[in-house]
């Protein structure tokens, strides 16, 4: 028996939906940020990695990691006078006779690519009376030059030398070599490689192929810095934004819960940055005054159920929360507007939200905390939106707490997270429907389909694009959606499955990566309601097909997503009698594919379309036919 579905839009009920659906949600997990998308091609370049910040406590963990030394036995790590008292560690060469290289492996090979510019800097001291120049080289394994530099004269107080490296040769094992040309004692800290051709050539930038497979998503904002990380696995792994801008040497790294380090080289201004270079409002969110409260959250099994913020530290907490919206928006001669201008952005960055906590309990101490730090923001900044949690998911609970404190409160936003089975999408697709018009609006900052082995293929993708499909239809109540996790390095994943995986080359966007770049480039601010009459009204169909009809009124162009989780091909008839078509062809995108596939792409080609559109939706497909209209 033929599928057959008829749906017939009615362009007389129309409403409005929100224009910033489709975001991003960045979390540093699975090494996203050292590693990942921070270009700095040196590991460990401050020697501040620390025995606690791994999981299992691995011994080879620690301010050596990466580093090693040719042409001498002694490597040591002194503190006694660093450049700075947040970047304590710092490495000392004993010289005795020219020849000693202190190496890097950067993040288990440095990638160099023949031809192009490496920028080196790096702090270097020396007591001797008779200083040198450094010679700085990039080698492979057997010693071959892919590149090298001298920098000026070593000086006796600390120093930043700065060169540039062109590599002679294409490898992906390169290794980083400072070789002082002098004997006697050297310290050196923060030594650092950045390819010249970061994203948008921002200095301390972004790893330029990650950095545009995030822009292609067309992300109409990007939420930072977690997830978990966000509110961190006890008082003090809290993310304390001021310490993650300014000077690079100046920054205090901290250990990633996530069982790592984070340098903080990628922090809050190149954030900022990144979100105006890609076009995406930047959606900060900061610790509600408690770390993870919940023991069996994924991400805090090391430190849940601890107390919040003492409260005789609130009233610094709040004010640091005031600061960022200060950093991001206020005027050049403010104290944090001065910051801000000072690291080379004078223009505010237009700040518009903030998130407050990330999937915390709601506990006492939550609700006590969350509230003073919302009064706070609400009376010092009230343009501002602020975003409270709607605590963990639970099947069933409706989120009851977190949506009765933002009930209380009138907050105007929640955020949501749940990671599901395909079934809970496809019995679920009215869950957005149910939601009372009258309380605060959805953020779904955290979601993705899960199936046992947690891959990313075209059954999850397909799930995916079902529920953003009924979404679009609820855009009057969802403001915003963003899948979780973003990034996940291969070989360092805490979490899967993620959106896009890469290693040091090569950038892998997964299936549920088109899905989303697809409704990010076919989004639209109108939704039609349409009505659909499907062949012997079977519940499979119902729960398995799917579509939208929403209109980009900026183009004019009719956007209609047809999602099909059927192992059969459906047969559409789509009545377009009402729309006014200006070009019959219409471009038509495809994804289709066996469910367990994780290669699909989409597939783009013309459609002809009439006043009575046949379309055959293939067996596991998402279509997309955009027509342009009068
Ligand atoms: O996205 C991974 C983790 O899932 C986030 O850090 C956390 O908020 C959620 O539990």
């Amino acid at each position: 028996e033929p599928v057959t579905i008829s749906i017939s839009p009615d362009i007389r009920k129309k409403k409005s939906i929100s224009d910033l659906l489709i975001g991003i949600f960045y979390e540093d997990i699975n090494y996203a940020a050292d590693g990942g998308l921070y270009a700095e091609l040196v590991q460990n370049r401050g020697f501040e990695y620390a025995l606690s910040d791994k999981e299992g406590r691995d011994k080879n963990w620690n301010n050596r990691t990466a580093w090693s030394v040719i042409n001498t036995d002694t490597f040591l790590i002194d503190t006694a006078s660093p450049i700075h008292a947040n970047n304590k560690h710092y490495a000392v060469l004993q010289i005795e006779k020219t020849g000693v290289a202190l190496v890097n492996e950067g993040f288990n090979g440095i990638p160099v690519k023949a031809g192009e510019k490496y920028d080196l800097s790096l702090f270097a001291r020396s007591p001797e009376k008779t200083r040198g120049r450094i010679l700085v080289r990039l080698t492979g394994k057997n010693g071959e030059i892919y590149g090298e530099t001298t920098t000026r004269t070593i000086s006796t107080d600390w120093k930043k030398l700065e060169a540039v490296i062109t590599a002679t040769r294409t490898a992906n094992d390169a290794r980083i070599e400072v070789i002082p040309q002098q004997t006697g004692r050297v310290d050196l800290d923060m030594v650092s490689l950045f390819p010249q051709k970061t994203f948008k050539g921002r200095e301390n930038g972004l790893r330029a192929d990650l950095a545009q497979a995030l822009a292609d998503l067309k992300p109409r904002f990007m939420r930072f810095p977690g997830g978990c990380v966000a509110h961190g696995d006890g008082i003090g792994n809290i993310y304390r934004w001021e310490n993650t801008i300014g000077p690079l040497e100046a920054r205090k790294p901290q250990r990633n819960l996530w069982g790592y380090h984070q340098s903080f080289g990628l922090g809050y201004f190149e954030y900022f940055q990144f979100c105006e270079d890609i076009g995406a409002e930047p959606i900060p969110v900061v610790a509600a005054g408690v770390p993870c409260q919940n023991s069996a959250h994924h991400g805090c099994v090391i430190g849940g159920q601890q107390g919040g913020i003492p409260m005789e530290e609130m009233d610094e907490y709040i004010q640091s929360v005031l600061n960022l919206i200060e950093y991001a928006n206020g005027d050049a001669k403010s104290e944090w507007g001065r910051k801000r201008a000072e690291a080379g952005h004078p223009k505010p960055f237009n700040l518009k939200y903030i998130g407050v906590g990330n999937e915390d309990l709601i506990s006492d101490i939550f609700v006590e905390r969350f509230t003073m730090i919302y009064n706070a923001i609400k009376a010092k900044y009230p343009e501002i939106t602020v975003i409270g949690t709607a605590g963990p998911f639970s099947e069933g609970s409706d989120y009851v707490e977190g949506w009765n404190l933002a009930t209380e409160l009138g907050l105007a936003l929640v955020d949501e997270h749940y990671y599901q089975p395909p079934g809970w999408y496809l019995n679920n697709q009215d869950y957005y429907d149910r939601y009372d018009r009258s309380k605060a609006k959805v953020y779904l900052g955290e979601y993705a389909a899960h199936v046992p082995g947690r891959h990313n293929n075209l059954e999850t993708a397909l799930c995916e694009a079902l529920h953003l499909v009924n979404i679009e239809r609820n855009g009057d109540i969802v403001e915003m959606t963003s899948y979780a996790p973003l990034l996940a390095k291969e070989g360092f994943t805490q979490w899967n499955p993620d959106l896009i995986y890469f290693n040091n080359t090569e950038v892998k966007p997964t299936v549920g990566y088109y899905v989303q770049k697809l409704f990010g480039h076919h989004s639209g601010n109108e939704y039609i309601s349409s009505n659909i009459v499907r062949s012997d009204n079977r519940e499979d169909i119902r729960k398995r097909v799917a579509s939208s009809f929403v209109i980009d009124t900026q183009t004019n162009d009719l956007i209609i997503k047809l999602v099909n989780l059927l192992p059969v091909p459906v047969s559409s008839s789509i009545d377009l009698s009402d729309i006014k078509i200006a070009d019959s062809q219409s471009d038509l995108t495809v994804m289709k594919g066996k469910p367990d596939d994780k290669t699909v792409r989409p597939e783009e080609s013309k459609l002809t379309v009439s006043g009575q559109l046949e379309y055959e939706l293939p067996a596991y497909s998402f279509s997309i036919i955009r027509v342009k209209t009068n």
